[in-house]
């Protein structure tokens, strides 16, 4: 096994203080939406610290987001593949994960410095950082604010299409905490992506020559 380095500093610093966010969000959005179902705090606690947790996860989400606008590591977003093989690929990652490693098949995907992610990470987290996450934020904030935000209520078709989508996104995002862990854990040791997300490096088997390219 050798070391390389996967998840610069800014990476991991937005990863866990996002991580801890969304699941603070999650829990006081639960305790605002169902006031009777959980006793953690009073209504208008859990909107203020909803409302407080919402806005530092906007400032981090600018972490991530200018760390790799501005430096070469983008390039582990956007592996020199045709989207064919981008596609392709992100199949036989799926076949991996929903029946090859119930057989002791390989991981069809090699770690490297530049491609730390499969096809299908490298998709998800796209989707879900630049699409999802910002929809799940202005509908927050805007929900937050109607009365100013008023030209965008209407522009989005109403408090209710507002709100629906915040639900709707909440819905996903709970679901995700389980399953993202849960592909997290599938590594050659249950923890050693959790690991790696600390301390920035990734446990791989072989020698550098062996690392291929758009694998
Ligand atoms: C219980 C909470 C969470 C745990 C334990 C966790 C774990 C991990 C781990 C181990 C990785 C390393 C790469 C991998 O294996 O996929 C990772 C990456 C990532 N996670 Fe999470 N995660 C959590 C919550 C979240 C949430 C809430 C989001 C977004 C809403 C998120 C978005 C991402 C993204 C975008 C990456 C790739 C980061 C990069 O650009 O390098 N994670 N996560």
């Amino acid at each position: 096994m050798r070391k390389i380095y996967v998840h610069p500093l800014p990476v991991r610093i937005w990863h866990w203080i996002n991580a801890f966010g969304f699941v603070a969000l999650i829990v006081t959005g639960v305790q605002i939406r169902y006031v009777d179902l959980i006793g953690l705090m009073s209504f208008k606690a859990a909107v203020s610290v909803h409302n407080a947790i919402g806005f530092i996860l906007i400032g981090n989400f600018f972490v991530w987001f200018l760390f790799y606008l501005f430096s070469d590591k983008i390039k582990v977003y956007h592996p020199e593949l045709s989207p064919v093989k981008y596609f392709r690929g992100s199949f036989r990652q799926l076949q991996y994960y929903g029946y090859g490693i119930f057989k002791g098949d390989p991981n069809p995907h090699h770690v490297s410095a530049y491609h730390k992610f499969n096809p299908l990470q490298s998709m998800t987290y796209q989707i879900i950082m630049l699409l999802l996450v910002p929809l799940q934020f202005v509908t927050g904030v805007v929900l937050w604010d109607l009365g100013h935000f008023a030209g965008a209520v209407e522009w989005f078709g109403g408090v209710r299409v507002v709100a629906t989508v915040h639900v709707l996104l909440f819905i996903f995002f709970t679901g995700f905490i389980f399953i993202h862990p849960y592909l997290a854990s599938l590594a050659h040791t249950p923890g050693a992506h959790f690991k790696a997300m600390f301390t920035g490096y990734e446990e791989v088997e072989g020698t550098p020559q062996e690392e291929r390219p758009g694998a």
